[in-house]
């Protein structure tokens, strides 16, 4: 051996450690970076929470979405001789408390609700509730009322109800534009026709009684991150609005509500909540579904008289929850079911 090889051979130990610890730094730098960025977003987090649940019973799709409404095109609006008035109602609709809520720049008449909390994407979402048959089916006879209503006679049901709160006048400058803003979503869609998707998923019933006690353990493991513990919900900073929306209590919808009925409730949440959940990916089962509706139309919220609802009692719905019935069965199967054979009596 010369003299030169042997300091390279005892180099040899100390290259190899330098190289398994530059591999483990990057390793370290690259796994921080990994969880900064994970962490840095939030909702993702939230919803992904609520992931666990989802590997175990894998709701399937609710719909097959060939033929699903599909709102017109927004980038078209600028084409509508009424562009400007369309803009504003779908403003209304997507920032109702801004304009018309506790703080409202124009009226306070309503809760802090946005319409759209419950009308998703403007109404835009099929099985989100959405507005695509409001300009084919309306003007209607209603069992609620027991009358023709038009249009803006329904929208202000759901002011005194779902926004627990007064009425617009039919010529305000806010509910014409609200009127012409549906016009324009339901342009496409024919005359009496109530296009695929439209409204709330019909969620099929248990062959129970839909349980509060399971759904108030459901309401802790899929809600509670956004709607919070009390069901309050979390107000944005300004106070314009809801980041998350109450689920009851005095600033929810009121007990005269569409979403006070269980079937409403349950068909919402199922093609909708978690926030993330649609019709083609759902997250709950529909035991879940139900009961967590048992649960959040359990507790309290705003009551209100609308004593001239219902003047012929056989159009109830099966779910309405108040009595007096044309049927036998009691409020409590009227609120919570099973519904099956209250269905079958009432030949609905
Ligand atoms: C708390 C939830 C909620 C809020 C907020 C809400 N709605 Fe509704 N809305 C409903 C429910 C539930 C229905 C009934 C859907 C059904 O039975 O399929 C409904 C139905 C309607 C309909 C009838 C649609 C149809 O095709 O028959 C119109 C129009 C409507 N809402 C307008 C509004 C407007 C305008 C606002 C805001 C001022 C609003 N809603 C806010 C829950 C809500
Ligand atoms: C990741 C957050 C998140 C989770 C989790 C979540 N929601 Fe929501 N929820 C929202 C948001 C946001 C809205 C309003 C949607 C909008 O304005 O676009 C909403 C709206 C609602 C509404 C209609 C508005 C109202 O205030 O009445 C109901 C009902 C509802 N959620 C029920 C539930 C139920 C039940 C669960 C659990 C199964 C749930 N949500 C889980 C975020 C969430």
């Amino acid at each position: 051996m010369n003299q030169t090889s042997r300091p390279l051979i005892k180099l040899f130990p100390l290259i190899a450690g330098l190289l398994v610890t530059v591999v483990l730094l990057v390793g370290l730098v690259a796994g921080l970076l990994y969880f900064d960025h994970v962490g840095l977003q939030p909702t993702q987090m939230q919803v992904s929470e609520a992931l666990p649940a989802l590997a175990e019973h894998k709701p399937t799709a609710l719909m097959d979405p060939v033929g699903m409404w599909v709102a017109p095109d927004w980038g078209t609006v600028d084409s509508a001789p009424n562009a400007e008035v369309i803009k504003y109602g779908r403003e209304l609709i997507a920032n109702t408390a801004e304009y018309l809520g506790p703080n409202g720049k124009v009226r306070k008449i309503s809760n802090g609700l946005n319409c759209q909390n419950c009308h998703l994407q403007a109404g835009t979402v099929p099985l989100g509730n959405n507005y695509s048959a409001a300009k084919s089916t309306y003007p209607k006879v209603r069992g609620r009322s027991g009358k023709s209503e038009d249009i803006q006679l329904r929208i202000n049901g759901c002011f005194q109800r779902s926004l627990n709160g007064e009425a617009l006048p039919n010529d305000s400058k806010e509910m014409i534009a609200i009127v012409a803003y549906m016009d324009w979503l339901g342009k496409d869609v024919p005359k009496g026709e109530k296009p695929k998707g439209a409204g709330i998923y019909e969620l099929p019933f248990l062959d129970r009684a839909a349980d509060p006690v399971k759904g108030k353990t459901i309401y802790e493991r899929q809600c509670v991150t956004c709607h919070m513990t009390d069901g309050q919900g979390v107000i944005k900073p300004d106070s314009s609005g809801y980041i998350y929306p109450p689920l009851w209590g005095e600033h929810s919808y009121n007990q005269g509500a569409g979403l006070f009925r269980m079937s409403r409730f349950a068909g919402y949440v199922k093609a909708n909540m978690p926030f993330g959940a649609t019709y083609e990916n759902p997250m709950l089962t529909d035991e879940e579904a139900w009961d967590v509706a048992a649960y959040v139309n359990s507790l309290d919220r705003p009551k209100r008289d609308f004593p001239n609802d219902w003047p012929d009692i056989s159009k109830k719905p099966i779910d309405h929850p108040f009595g007096p019935y044309a049927d036998e069965f009691s409020e409590e199967q009227h609120k919570f079911g099973p519904f099956q054979a209250i269905k079958v009596e009432a030949k609905q």
